[in-house]
């Protein structure tokens, strides 16, 4: 089974002012996409920029074991020989994402579709996250499902080779949920539908249509509504990855907390999907600029000037969770440093994922000398100030990147340095950062430097 490597305790402290390029690597979302849908495409797809990260590496294997072949062919250049919708093969072996909870949530919906069984499983961290939310709407198309209690990894799915098209309404904003749907959905005859109530992020969409499959996307009454012709032919595509925007938001953060920093963040995504926390940014008083605004990878994207940064309280539209979903750990880093309380509603998706991050922010924030209320679906931060984080404390990371990267950041800024109990979940998504953070200034050490 999915082991979780020797921990790697980190520090983090006071630092001058952060100054420089800060080169982010690819966008995940859209590197794990790009080697599922290059997987079930015939012939080569040539992936560029592709984020070399532990989750993305471990889907790559995954493919190899369904019947593609994944070659590496320098830094960040890929290519997949995929097998044709509806051409993977039983893998020998049980199918291991990691920490990755879009890895096996995308790769259940495309295997649900095919008649063999597949076991996943994962590390700590994922065999303890929900999978009937991606289990029942493929039990839908036929597939079934055994795992542990809640519908846990490990777990097995049988799929169907005589699929129905299904019209699934996610009854949570997901688009790990609805793309296992319209993954599922390429290999079944007729249309397959999903609703959802708020946009969530929409690689699949797009990257299935650069693909030549036929996505109809409407606003209904109901919501957002995409209708995907299954059994297309995918053809072979150059897929240029994007920086991801979510990994962007540490140095970006980062910056704004720190006295004199003026940093700049080429090709940030300005995809309304995902840009949330930039919105939210510029509300707190944020000063960023957002130069060059262009397309890359079939994403619009600008380059980002951020300078040191008076920040305010505010409250964040809950709306606006989906496009941010997974920047709530870092602001709610900024908001320490802000004046005055900032109020996240409609929040409790955060605590599903790698770690509970509500949870997981409010007790080391607490132990920083940070006030934070929370309940079940909001976290209330109340400011200290530019120089009012007290720092000093050991931080708990939960096998969760992102948790840890934040109190990094944090420790930037705070009096005293801030620890974290371990930092290698940081592999997973952002393998540079404490080169890249170095680079720009920061103070951060591990364990064995
Ligand atoms: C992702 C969707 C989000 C996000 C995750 C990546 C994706 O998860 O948190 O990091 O690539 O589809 P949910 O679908 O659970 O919101």
């Amino acid at each position: 089974m999915s082991g979780h490597g020797t921990p790697i305790p980190m520090t983090s402290q006071k630092c001058g002012p952060l100054k420089g390029t800060a080169n982010v690597p690819g966008d995940k979302s859209i590197s794990h996409r790009a080697l599922i849908l290059g997987a079930m495409a015939v012939g080569e797809t040539k992936i560029t920029g592709l984020l070399e990260g532990q989750d993305v590496l471990d889907t790559g294997r995954a493919m190899q074991a369904l019947g593609a072949e994944v070659v590496r062919h320098g830094a960040g250049e890929w290519s997949v020989h995929g097998v044709g919708v509806g051409g993977f093969r039983e893998p020998e072996q049980v199918i291991d994402c990691g920490n990755s909870g879009t890895g096996v949530r995308l790769i259940m919906g495309a295997v649900a579709t095919h008649g063999f069984a597949t076991t996943f499983t994962g590390d700590a961290s994922l065999n303890k996250r929900p999978m009937g939310r991606v289990t029942d709407p493929l039990a839908l198309f036929g597939a079934q499902a055994v795992g542990r209690s809640g519908e846990r990894l490990p777990l097995t799915l049988v799929g169907t080779d005589t699929p129905t098209p299904v019209e699934y309404a996610t009854p949570v904003p997901s688009a790990q949920v609805k793309s296992a749907v319209l993954l599922a959905g390429i290999n079944a005859p007729g249309k397959t539908v999903v609703v959802e109530k708020e946009a969530t992020r929409d690689h699949t969409e797009r990257m299935l249509r650069g693909f030549g499959a036929e996505v109809v996307v409407e606003e209904v009454a109901e919501g957002h509504k995409i209708t995907l012709t299954g059994q297309p032919e995918l053809t072979p595509q150059e897929v240029a990855v994007p920086r991801d925007p979510s990994s962007a938001a540490f140095p970006v953060c980062a910056a704004l907390i720190v006295e004199g920093s003026e940093i700049l963040v080429p090709g940030v995504s300005q995809n309304t999907t995902r840009n949330g926390l930039y919105t939210t940014l510029v509300e707190m008083g944020a000063d960023i600029t957002f130069e060059n605004p262009r397309e890359e990878g079939g994403e619009p994207v600008a380059d980002l000037r951020v300078r040191h940064s008076q920040l305010k309280g505010i409250e964040v539209p809950p709306e606006r969770a989906a496009s941010m979903i997974d920047e709530y750990p870092i602001l709610s880093v900024v908001a320490a440093f802000a004046e005055g309380k900032t109020v996240m509603t409609g929040v409790k998706e955060l605590r599903v994922k790698e770690c509970d991050r509500i949870d997981a922010m409010a007790r080391g924030l607490e132990a920083c000398g940070v006030t934070v209320d929370e309940t079940e679906d909001s976290m209330t931060v109340h400011g200290c100030g530019p120089d009012g984080v007290a720092g000093g404390a050991t931080c708990a990371t939960f096998i969760d990147h992102r948790i840890a990267m934040s109190f990094l950041v944090c420790g930037m800024a705070s009096q005293e340095p801030i620890s974290v109990d371990d930092g290698s979940p940081i592999a997973t998504s952002f393998p540079v950062f404490e080169k890249l953070m170095r680079g720009l200034g920061a103070q951060i050490s591990s364990q064995g430097d």
